[in-house]
Formats: C-alpha cells, structure tokens, sequence
C-alpha cells in the first residue's frame, strides 16, 4: 500500500573537494549538509501535518524525488493557505539545490555538445554570446536567487533569473542548467565578489547534465 514518502539529502554524486579549486570544499559541505538539509527538514515537517500535502507525496519507493516536489511545485492551490508560502519556499529550496548540484561535475566538456549546443548557437550566436548573457543574468540578480537557462514547450532557449527559492516551473519552463547566486553558495572563497564566482562556477558546469534536460523537459514540465 502507498505511503507518503519523505525527503531524503541524498549524497552527492562526487566529493565535496571535488571542484576545487574553483568551489571550495567547505562550502559544498555546508551548502549540501546544512543549507539543503534545513529545506528538507522543514518540507518533511510541513508533509507531516499536512494532509493535502501527503496526498501529493505518495509512492511506491521509500523516498521522495523530482516528481513528488513537481506535484508540490506545480499544485500550490491545493496546499492550504496557513502553508503555501513555505511549502513553496522549502520545496523550491530542494528542487533548485538538486538542480544546481546535478549541474556541477568535477571532470566537465567545456561546453556544451549536440543539439543543446545547436541551439545554443542557433539563439545567442555563439557559445561566448550565451556565456556573456548568462553570465550579465547572474550578476544582476538581486539579493538572492539563481540564474536559469531555460526552454519552453517550443524548444526556446531562455536565460531568466529567479528570486529566493522561486523555480521556473512556476512560469512553465523546463529548467537546463542553473548558478546559484544565493551568497552562501561562494562567499567563503569568493567572498562579496560575485563576479569571480560565475567563471569559476563556468568551470565546472555540467553539459552533459543540460543535454539531458534538454532532451527530457517533460521531466519538469506538464
Ligand atoms: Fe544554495
């Protein structure tokens, strides 16, 4: 019989020291086992006294994945108002952390290969034409968020910014690759200077991961 499930901080799939020395171990050790934890057990808390919630959450497998914080995500009438706001906040806590984490790789292509790249060419001119964009997105976000490469239902490419804990599921876009620029995420090596964390976050940004999301939007996205 289907139960709720719970969400799980599930390890990462390399070492904390895996991306030095462009992001330094300490902070993916905090950023994962504290910063990410504090969401997860703050949904798992909200699910708990929450039947709406457990209802969204049910499943054969013993732990919650993308596809239950989708229903969360994507259903935000169904969650009682007394709740909503930090459903959405937590729960998009979790999701934007596992899409920003999935989208590092300590060995990554340069840049991006096949269809993403075509495309990538195809909407921006050139890789450095996206990378400048992408790049001029993540600075100027304001306060925290992160910076989103993006394709809608007709295979559009769209670089957008997203505040606090915001997904762009919300706006019905498939997310592909994401920076966040929440300061926790590079202020104990790059301290207040943004600026030198976006190149060194361009160095280990996973393409083969943004390939997949690419080619599986329907993962995210009704
Ligand atoms: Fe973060």
């Amino acid at each position: 019989m289907p139960e709720y499930c719970k969400f799980v901080n599930e390890a990462l799939p390399y070492s904390y020291k895996a991306m030095e020395p462009y992001i330094d171990i300490q902070t993916m050790y905090l950023h994962h086992d504290k910063h990410l934890q504090t969401y997860i057990d703050k949904l798992n808390s909200l699910i708990s006294e929450c039947p709406s919630l457990q209802s969204m959450t049910f499943t054969e497998k013993p732990v919650c994945g993308f596809a239950q914080l989708k229903q969360i995500l994507s259903n935000p009438d169904a969650i009682p108002d007394y709740a909503r706001t930090q459903v959405k906040n937590n729960a998009g806590g979790i999701f934007n952390h596992w899409f920003y984490f999935n989208g590092l790789c300590p060995q990554p292509k340069e840049k991006p290969q096949g269809t993403l790249a075509e495309n990538i060419y195809w909407q921006f001119g050139s890789f450095a034409g996206f990378r400048k964009s992408f790049t001029k997105a993540a600075l100027a976000v304001f306060g925290s968020g992160y910076a989103w490469l993006t394709v809608d239902a007709q295979k559009n490419l769209q670089i957008i910014q997203t505040a606090n804990q915001d997904t762009p599921l919300a706006q019905n876009l498939a997310p592909i690759l994401c920076i966040d620029v929440w300061e926790h995420a590079y202020y104990l090596k790059h301290k207040n200077l943004r600026a030198n964390y976006v190149p060194d976050w361009f160095a280990v940004a996973n393409w083969d991961w943004a390939q997949w999301c690419f080619d599986h939007p329907e993962v995210f996205v009704a």
